[in-house]
């Protein structure tokens, strides 16, 4: 049994205390880079200008030939880090890997001033955070930090699904979710071949017409990833952490990738992974609130006073719920328009 007081002490001597809350940063975006290509670390001014979040990808799509050469890249990269507004996050190997462990000592003990948050992908329990924090905690300790690197876990197999509670209070280091839908569904065997988004065989139909039992009847796709998403939300909110919607891999297809993040963004994710630039533009849309909802939202709060008892605004009750999701919405908005001034005018704050 472990005291709630001693939650918040450091897991080794010299190591930084750890966080009591998760700070608030813009990341609608998180957008993934090979350290090991060339071209995209070229890239990395112009895409830091543009993304809230910038990841160096050492795990899935770097192949076993090029390990070395990403984590290299990625302590380059982040050596020469000058962006203060634009948050450098990594994604180490999983922990059954070869690689995992010299991912985290190299990368904490060269470059972890310089590293927000540390993703660990196919999180199956709680246990894995309980060791990936006592090892950040020595190797902080070692490299002398003076804050704490925060974890991010990927949602990816059916047993992380299952503990996902227990994985979001495992460490007060923890400071988000994604979903992974590819490994997800091939761990939970479904029987797609895709990386997230919808599938024209998940649907629902209308009933037969009792007069016309051959006539068409229309079909509705339905979202595979309602249930996962629905519960990553309730359990980062349970545990104050941020929830996103992870890759959508069909690039070229921007509609659909704008409607999957959307449905992610109206359920209570703050963004989604960005795998090309195009993307990012996508992301940022979806995840910034529409300055019409920001508007109708300060209309509400100003009408509504002291927030207690009732009124009506264009035939629509507000009360005390609707005044609270309408600070939700004003909240994040302000946050926003701080880092981007774009947003900012358009809201007009
Ligand atoms: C992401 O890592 C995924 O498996 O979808
Ligand atoms: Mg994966």
């Amino acid at each position: 049994m472990r005291s709630p007081k001693d939650f918040f002490s450091p897991l080794a001597v010299g190591a930084p205390a750890p966080v009591m809350e998760i700070p608030f940063r813009p990341s609608r975006m998180i957008h993934f880079f090979d350290p090991s290509n060339e071209k995209m670390v070229s890239k990395i001014p112009s895409m830091a200008e543009q993304a809230d979040v910038l990841l160096g990808n050492l795990e899935d799509a770097v192949s076993a030939d090029n390990k070395e050469a990403a984590r290299a890249g990625l302590v380059k990269v982040a050596k020469a880090w000058d962006y203060p507004d634009t948050q450098l996050w990594t994604r180490i190997n999983s922990l059954d890997s070869p690689w995992c462990l010299d991912d985290l000592i190299t990368l904490v003990t060269e470059v972890g001033d310089k590293l927000d948050v540390i993703m660990v992908p196919k999180v199956e329990g709680p246990e894995d955070i309980h060791y990936v924090d006592r090892l950040l905690a020595q190797l902080e300790a070692r490299a002398g930090l003076k804050r704490p690197i925060l974890v991010h876990a990927i949602l990816e197999t059916a047993r992380g699904v299952a503990n996902v509670e227990a994985i979001c209070g495992a460490s007060p280091r923890m400071q988000g979710l994604s979903l992974g839908p590819a490994d997800l569904a091939a761990d939970r065997r479904m029987k797609t071949t895709r990386v997230g988004g919808g599938h024209p065989g998940y649907l629902v139909r209308q009933d037969p017409n009792p007069d016309d039992p051959d006539a068409p009847r229309v079909t509705y796709q339905q979202d595979l990833w309602h249930y996962t998403v629905a519960r990553m939300v309730d359990a980062c909110a349970t545990f104050g952490l941020l929830p996103y919607y992870g890759p959508f891999g069909d690039i070229r297809d921007t509609i659909a990738c704008e409607d999957q993040f959307r449905n992610a963004y109206l359920l209570g994710c703050v963004g989604a992974w960005s795998l090309h630039p195009v993307q990012i533009e996508i992301a940022k849309k979806v995840f910034s609130p529409e300055p019409s909802e920001v508007k109708w939202a300060v209309k509400v709060i100003d009408a509504m006073g002291d927030g207690t008892g009732a009124v009506m605004i264009d035939g629509k009750m507000q009360d005390d719920a609707t005044v609270k999701q309408c600070k939700v919405v004003v909240d994040l908005a302000k946050r926003l328009a701080a880092r981007d001034s774009d947003l900012a005018e358009a809201y007009g704050f």
